[in-house]
């Protein structure tokens, strides 16, 4: 007899990792849940009291807050996080604020599905504070950028920029709130070109 029952579509699967506040976790959040083709399996945390992980809760993604020791070494944090991971498997994985370098073993279990948004136009202003650089440098245009993740600190291969200009007079805090908003657009809709089309 032949089924009338659709086939289970395989959803592509994602883990966030992140670190704090998680507007753009929220934002990836928001979007997977209008994509039937896709869903946030789960958002792992290094900080216990990141605000992200209460925003996981909010869209029913499972959060794991994942304590670093001080006897971990990078290696055996990110075995740590890759036992988590594979109770979900998850094919890619988004980086959200993550504040760790993640090592070889990790990348090479997701090796090209990794990716980061990282607040400036890369090869310009890597490291930890994009916005910061830039401002300071006198640069009229910033950006953001996503990118795969490779050993390096935001060296990987890039695949989308978008512009953020910057205004006269504009302090850290303006540059950074009007960044974000344009990230929280920028991240799903370059995730959305590079898992869906
Ligand atoms: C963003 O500026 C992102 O580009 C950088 O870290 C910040 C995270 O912000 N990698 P949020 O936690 O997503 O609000």
């Amino acid at each position: 007899m032949i089924s009338e029952e659709r086939p289970l579509m395989n959803k592509i699967k994602l883990a966030i990792l992140a670190s704090g506040n998680g507007s753009n976790a929220e934002a990836i959040m928001k979007w997977a849940v209008t994509r039937k083709e896709v869903e946030v399996v789960c958002l792992i945390s290094d900080k216990k009291k990141a605000k992200v992980l209460e925003r996981a809760l909010n869209f029913e993604v499972p959060p794991h807050y994942i304590k670093k020791e001080s006897t971990d070494t990078r290696e055996s944090y990110d075995q740590k996080i890759l036992s988590v991971l594979n109770i979900y498997k998850p094919q890619w994985i988004i980086l959200a604020g993550y504040m760790k370098i993640l090592s070889k073993v990790f990348l090479e279990k997701f090796e090209n599905r990794v990716v980061n948004i990282h607040p400036s136009l890369l090869p310009s202003f890597p490291g930890l504070d994009g916005y910061a650089d830039a401002l300071n440098s006198g640069v009229k245009v910033t950006g953001c950028t996503v990118h795969y993740v490779d050993e390096g600190i935001d060296t990987g291969k890039i695949i989308a920029q978008k512009e953020i200009q910057i205004l006269p007079g504009d302090s850290l805090s303006d540059l950074k709130a009007r960044g974000l908003l344009i990230e929280n657009d920028f991240y799903p809709k370059t995730l959305e070109e590079i898992l869906l089309k």
